[in-house]
């Protein structure tokens, strides 16, 4: 009887383990055509995420012109609307479809922004925000070169 017990330990085991990969690590993903991995979500959800993103890049605009008319509190605004404090709680049903390696891109992404605005205010130094931008703008082509989205949705 107890041989049962330890069997059946042993397969909710493995089956919350590959739950666990299957909801936190991997999230909710296709292969597609183009090579990219194509997270599966919800019209509503892909409004949310890319919602997020034109304001990424209107940031980037921003912070863009800020340096070229040396406006470090515009560069530092900007660069906050986006910063850690900024990011937007998230419906869990969302996150749970997100792939870890998203998410941790995602989140290293607004961390970068809010060092960016600390630098920009306190050094007044285009070419240390232009350097901190390059790099960030790094995040911006590895995810969109590794992601796309597809919904799930009937249109
Ligand atoms: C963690 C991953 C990730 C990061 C980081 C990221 N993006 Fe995206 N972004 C995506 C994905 C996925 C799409 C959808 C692409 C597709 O389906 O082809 C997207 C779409 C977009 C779009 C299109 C939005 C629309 O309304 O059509 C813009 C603009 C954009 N991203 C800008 C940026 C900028 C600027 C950055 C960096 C500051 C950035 N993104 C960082 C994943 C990311």
């Amino acid at each position: 009887m107890c041989r049962m017990c330890w069997a059946l330990v042993v397969v909710l085991g493995i089956s919350s383990g590959f739950m666990a990969y299957k909801f936190i690590l991997s999230g909710s993903v296709e292969k597609s055509d183009d090579g990219r991995l194509a997270i599966q979500l919800t019209n509503g959800e892909r409004d949310i995420v890319f919602t997020e993103m034109r304001t990424f890049l209107e940031s980037v605009q921003q912070i863009t012109q800020g340096v070229a008319s040396k406006d470090f509190d515009a560069v530092a605004k900007a660069a906050r609307k986006v910063g850690r404090a900024a990011q937007q709680a998230v419906p869990g049903t969302l996150v749970g479809k997100l792939p870890l390696e998203f998410k941790k891109m995602g989140f290293d992404t607004h961390t970068k922004f809010t060092q960016l605005a600390l630098y920009a205010e306190q050094l007044s130094d285009g070419e240390q925000t232009l350097e901190q931008l390059g790099e960030l703008l790094q995040n911006c082509v590895s995810c969109h070169a590794i992601y796309k989205i597809e919904t799930t949705d009937n249109q």
